[in-house]
């Protein structure tokens, strides 16, 4: 039997800052400019080379694409909004339209407007009502041409890196966090941050104000365009055990504080939710993985179980991020392949999943690691700017073909 559903979105995504290039408008780039994460500068120019990008999704067969808008180039001083910048957007999204390829658009991924940023970004009380006020012009001005929006990316990773690790800005740390961390998200970074236990308050009090900016945005958006559809992008990581009930319950409290604790805060105020991820965490594992070039277990089929967390809450799923930093493309097509039949098999035991979007379809900007992680489908050269379709991408391509015309059958 084929599993997957008529109008399934594969694809690939992307980040504003982490492929447009010259986003200096933001806390990012001043963090870079200061030395506290590297310099992101052009990268790989997506700004003016989207076209020649999306030629590339669309000859490697993907139907969707995710990107995101970069807010301080939209609204790069408080409350004005430029219109320069939103024609910008139409002309991309129009190019993917052209393609016909789906844009699912994120309004803020990551980077905030200096105004912002510079004057307490999330900690201040009034932030869900200014991020509401961004997010309805957006939706307002291109509600012909997108059907999925999504408000935010990973809210509990923007909160946990900029105020617990302190490994991104705006570099807050909580003074115990090493205790917890599983992930190196800029370790080199992380021991000039401020440290202390305020930084945990602080989280508390940014991790309530997205979950309200959330909410507030979807009434805004619904208010001026009510047939979009809103969603939440999330992060989640799965966290699973052993046979051990002592491991079970910390895999449940773990996967309570990171996934149930935000998405049960904003599920109601989604259409549908996204998922992002990328790793899982089993309690009282014995096994030993092949690792990513992040360090991350190798582990595709998480997927299943990160799906079946969210779908608790009875959205539509659309998986809007999963991927490898694989340099030598020496696992990524593995990964792909075994993840593909983990989504399948969620869809066969009844979870509505209706995407996967690879992450990226080009080599980016890590954050806090750089240039040097490739996730990319497309390798590309930071001096030329060449891109080289890596041979998973084709891979990718194949199975896609495969999985939309139904060949591949489930035993
Ligand atoms: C983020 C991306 C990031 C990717 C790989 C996701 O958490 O949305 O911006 O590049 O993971 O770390």
């Amino acid at each position: 039997m084929h599993t997957f559903p008529n109008g399934f979105y594969w694809g690939a995504a992307t980040a504003s800052y982490q492929v447009e290039g010259w986003n200096e408008n933001t806390d990012w780039a001043k963090a870079g400019k200061q030395g506290r994460v590297p310099l992101a500068g052009r990268l790989a120019d997506h700004y003016h080379r989207y076209e020649e990008d999306f030629d590339i999704a669309k000859k490697l067969g993907h139907n969707a694409h995710r990107l995101s808008i970069e807010w301080s180039r939209i609204e790069p001083r408080e409350g004005y909004f430029d219109e320069v910048e939103i024609e910008h957007y139409r002309k991309v999204i129009a190019a993917l339209r052209k393609r016909k390829i789906e844009p699912f658009v994120t309004l803020w991924h990551f980077t905030l407007p200096l105004w912002f940023s510079e004057t307490g970004g999330f900690e201040r009380k009034d932030s869900p009502e200014i991020f509401a006020r961004y997010c309805a012009v957006v939706a307002k001005a291109l509600q012909t041409e997108v059907r999925f929006f999504s408000t935010m990316n990973e809210p509990n990773v923007f909160g946990s890196n900029g105020w617990l690790r302190g490994s991104w800005p705006p570099f807050k740390r909580f003074a115990v966090t090493d205790l917890i961390s599983i992930t190196n998200s800029g370790r080199t970074f992380e021991a000039r941050a401020e440290k202390g236990i305020k930084p945990l308050f602080l989280y508390l009090r940014v991790m309530k104000n997205l979950a309200k900016a959330h909410n507030a945005a979807y009434d805004s958006m619904k208010a001026v365009a009510p047939a979009i559809q809103v969603g939440m992008v999330k992060h989640v990581i799965y966290f699973h055990a052993n046979w051990n009930p002592f491991n079970k319950l910390k895999a449940a409290i773990a996967n309570y504080s990171w996934t149930s604790i935000y998405m049960n805060r904003t599920h109601k105020k989604c259409d549908y939710i996204g998922l992002n991820y990328y790793f899982h965490k089993k309690f009282g594992d014995r096994a030993t993985y092949l690792k990513t070039d992040m360090d991350w277990d190798i582990y595709p089929e998480g997927i299943y179980g990160s799906l079946a967390l969210l779908w608790k809450y009875k959205k539509p799923l659309y998986v809007t991020e999963a991927g490898i930093a694989d340099r030598e493309d020496k696992h990524r097509a593995d990964y792909i392949e075994r993840q593909i039949k983990a989504v399948e098999q969620a869809i066969a035991d009844g979870i509505d999943v209706r995407s996967h979007l690879y992450w990226s379809l080009i080599d980016n900007y890590e954050w806090a690691l750089g240039t040097e992680k490739c996730f990319g489908l497309v390798a590309v050269n930071y001096e030329t700017l060449e891109r080289t379709i890596r041979p998973s991408a084709l891979h990718y391509k194949k199975l896609i073909e495969q999985y939309s015309k139904g060949i591949e059958t489930k035993a």
